[in-house]
């Protein structure tokens, strides 16, 4: 690799848009390819990138060994193939959440990461106000957080663009990955009410209850019903202590989560790719647990019944 790592942008939409604008200003960083199944919108990020090469498909770009690293910004469908075929070529990946949209579909990343880092990206860890709270929470006494709940709505154009995901692995996921970051803890079993799709997937709302050792609780409600005229309500995270209620709301404005955070993770990213080396702020096993539990939420709503989580279901 040379002094400037080589990356390339997988997906050139809405967020895969917002991962190359920081890129192009980050410092020892040279963008050298887009990719995307949309052939004018690769061609337009492209032009962007100051006219570097464009590509239909992203497998053809990791085979013209122009890049070192990439994000991976298309649908969430298409993440642990992408991730699995980049790192067999020793590219580095930042995969946006879901990482993989199943347990089982899992598998072929954690033996690609032994190729080159696969990192799972999980941009609230990288929010100032996740991190502080993260500081408050981890000064105290194992124990102190006796529950934590998280609410987050998001517009109804979600029901037709990510029906093929669902709300817990595309919008529930980062209230899960917060709970278990902050917490370090794990539930013992997952309760949850919701409209099931015909294609078996929650696509409309969601609530839903895990239930830790000694009565603990995290409880999550989202959906994917605002309308395009109504206010966003911000996103809520709650962590009830021993010692009093701690409370972080972002509405949509929120600079740092938007722009600040993502540079900051991209930021590790590149630095994970230059030295070859995992995440240490979050593992792929951190995104597999993530991935089991909002599993375990549809498997809750669609069986209408209390979901078990054992050790084993997290890790493997
Ligand atoms: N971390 C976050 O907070 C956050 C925020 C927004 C989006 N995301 C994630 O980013 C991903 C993209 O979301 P978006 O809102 O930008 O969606 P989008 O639909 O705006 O963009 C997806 C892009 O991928 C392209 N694409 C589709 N199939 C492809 C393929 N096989 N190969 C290459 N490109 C392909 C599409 O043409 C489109 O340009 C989703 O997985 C989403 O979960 C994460």
């Amino acid at each position: 690799m040379t002094d400037h790592v080589r990356v390339g942008v997988i997906g050139v939409g809405t967020f895969g848009l917002a991962h190359l604008n920081a890129y192009l200003e980050m410092p020892g960083v040279q963008v050298t390819a887009v990719a995307d199944a949309d052939p004018q919108r690769a061609a337009r990020a492209a032009e962007k990138a100051g006219g570097v090469p464009a590509f239909a498909d992203a497998v053809d770009m990791l085979d013209a060994d122009v890049v070192d690293a990439v994000s991976i910004v298309s649908p969430g469908t298409t993440h642990a193939d992408f991730a699995t075929q980049a790192a067999a070529r020793g590219v580095a990946a930042l995969v946006e959440k879901p990482v993989a949209v199943s347990r089982a579909e899992f598998g072929t990343l954690r033996e690609a990461s032994r190729l080159a880092p696969i990192v799972p990206a999980h941009i609230l860890r990288f929010a100032s106000p996740y991190l502080g709270l993260r500081r408050t929470v981890g000064s105290g006494q194992p124990g102190d957080v006796l529950a934590v709940h998280a609410q987050r709505h998001r517009p109804r154009d979600h029901q037709v663009l990510f029906s093929d995901v669902g709300i817990p692995l595309m919008t529930t996921i980062h209230d899960i990955d917060l709970a278990l970051w902050l917490t370090g803890e794990v539930p013992s079993s997952v309760v949850a009410v919701a409209p099931v799709g015909e294609n078996g997937k929650l696509g409309v709302c969601l609530s839903a209850v895990m239930e830790l050792a000694n009565g603990l609780s995290w409880s999550f409600s989202s959906s994917w019903l605002l309308t395009e005229n109504e206010r966003y309500p911000g996103d809520e995270l709650t962590v009830v202590l021993k010692t009093g209620i701690l409370r972080v709301r972002f509405d949509g404005s929120d600079e740092d989560v938007l722009h600040q955070a993502l540079r900051r993770e991209l930021s590790h990213f590149v630095d994970c790719a230059r030295r070859g080396v995992p995440s240490e702020i979050v593992s792929l096993d951190d995104a597999f647990a993530g991935i089991a539990l909002a599993e375990a939420i549809t498997t809750a709503a669609t069986t209408r019944t209390a979901v078990p989580i054992t050790p084993e279901y997290l890790t493997s």
